[in-house]
């Protein structure tokens, strides 16, 4: 067995947690060339982060995320922190010769994501941008059937990750800041349909045709900014809602300056016509991430929120018995990807499942193994995140935007 792998991970909420867990069971459910050593967690809160590090099996954490980046033994920083400090935690990773992995969006700004692209094009490390909808068990399979050309060329894309999180009883967080987030809706969630696009399709967009955003919720509450908060969201952080009160907080307030809905019309070089479409304020979704492919030759359909199944239409089966059909696509161990590693055939997997089988690929990549599936690096998540600048164009400008424009 090769050295260990040592992780440092920057982020303790909601992606810290996800990525704890994805860290911690890769080498339980995969046979891998390295062991994986959780070492050291970063953030900032110290209270909360020693119990943190426990539950989590961190040999240790600090509040000082540079300390991962100048300990010699770490071999890869994992960055799970709001979208404006991407940047200069993976550059300073990455000048320290670690692999990195990034949450997405790549950073907040084109501007940021360019640097990255261009640190990592340099850099002797490995880089990842943890678009964890990639290895649902079903899209690895829609990925697997595009390349079959069991759909021949593709004439629609068709997108939208729909929340609902975002009304006006949710507190201001960095998620409602532009400085800070770089973007709503838009960077949050359009960036993984994009990428999802991008990824099944294995075309580019060329230009995005209009856009339009919107902020629906111009002002929000500033927790512990001297007023008190009354029923309402539980202020938790990615997308969970809270109590859901009626009553609207009193105090101070800031303001929203992010999208709260998203949407834009692309096409991709191969001459398929897209549409996207992102808002966190659509009630009644909860976290309807929705992609569809049609092509000559047959159609896909997959709903996060029945994220097992994935629907085909075969146009070779004809008039009389094509149709929809549903693939429970955890239901064939070592046919449907990534499903021999997990539970005996359909006992379903979830949202936490994408992120152990992608730490289980980045293992593999490090090792210089083949990952299941093709993994976004930096230069991938920059084609994305090109594509999400287009749309802000269009939308500001209200204008096509072509792709050659966006460097
Ligand atoms: N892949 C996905 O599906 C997915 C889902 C949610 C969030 N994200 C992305 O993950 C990233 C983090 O989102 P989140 O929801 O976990 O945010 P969060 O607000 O829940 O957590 C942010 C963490 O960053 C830490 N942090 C902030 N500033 C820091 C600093 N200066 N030094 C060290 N630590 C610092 C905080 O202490 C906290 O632990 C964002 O880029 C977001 O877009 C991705």
């Amino acid at each position: 067995m090769a050295k260990p792998l040592r992780i440092g991970l920057i982020g303790s909420k909601f992606m810290g947690r996800a990525h704890s867990n994805a860290w911690g069971q890769a080498n339980r459910f995969f046979d891998l060339p390295r062991d994986v050593v959780l070492d050291t967690v970063a953030a900032r809160d110290a209270e909360t982060l020693g119990p943190f590090a426990t539950q989590w099996d961190w040999e240790g954490w600090t509040t000082r995320w540079q300390d991962l980046v100048e300990d010699e033994a770490i071999d890869l920083v994992d960055v799970g922190t709001p979208n404006d400090l991407h940047a200069e935690q993976a550059l300073a990773a990455l000048a320290a010769g670690k692999h990195v992995a990034c949450e997405k969006p790549l950073a907040g700004t084109l501007d940021d994501a360019r640097a990255m692209q261009r640190a990592a094009a340099k850099s002797k490390g490995k880089t990842f941008v943890w678009f964890n909808y990639r290895r649902c068990p079903a899209l690895a399979l829609a990925w697997q059937l595009v390349r079959e050309g069991r759909l021949g060329r593709i004439h629609h894309v068709r997108a939208h990750y729909l929340q609902s999180w975002g009304g006006p009883d949710m507190p201001m967080t960095w998620r409602f800041q532009k400085k800070r987030a770089g973007s709503g809706a838009h960077g949050d969630l359009n960036a993984h349909i994009v990428d999802l696009a991008r990824f099944l399709t294995g075309d580019e967009i060329t230009e995005v045709h209009g856009a339009v955003t919107r902020t629906f919720v111009k002002e929000r509450v500033i927790e512990g900014g001297g007023g008190t908060r009354k029923g309402g969201a539980g202020g938790k952080s990615g997308g969970g809602k809270g109590a859901g009160g009626t009553q609207r907080a009193a105090g101070r307030t800031g303001r929203s300056d992010v999208d709260d809905a998203a949407l834009f019309l692309a096409s991709f070089k191969g001459g398929a016509v897209a549409s996207f479409e992102a808002s966190r304020v659509a009630s009644g979704h909860l976290n309807r991430n929705v992609i569809e492919l049609n092509g000559e030759g047959g159609s896909l359909r997959f709903d996060f929120e029945q994220m097992n199944d994935l629907w085909f239409h075969d146009e070779a089966l004809g008039e009389r018995t094509g149709g929809w059909r549903r693939i429970v696509a955890t239901s064939a161990a070592g046919k449907h990807p990534y499903v021999e590693n997990w539970w005996p055939d359909a006992h379903g997997l979830g949202y936490e499942h994408g992120f152990v089988n992608m730490a289980a690929d980045i293992v593999r990549a490090v090792a210089g193994r083949k990952p299941t599936l093709p993994l976004p690096d930096f230069a991938d998540a920059y084609e994305t995140q090109r594509v999400l600048e287009a749309a802000l164009i269009a939308a500001k400008e209200r204008r096509a935007v072509k792709l050659s424009e966006v460097r």
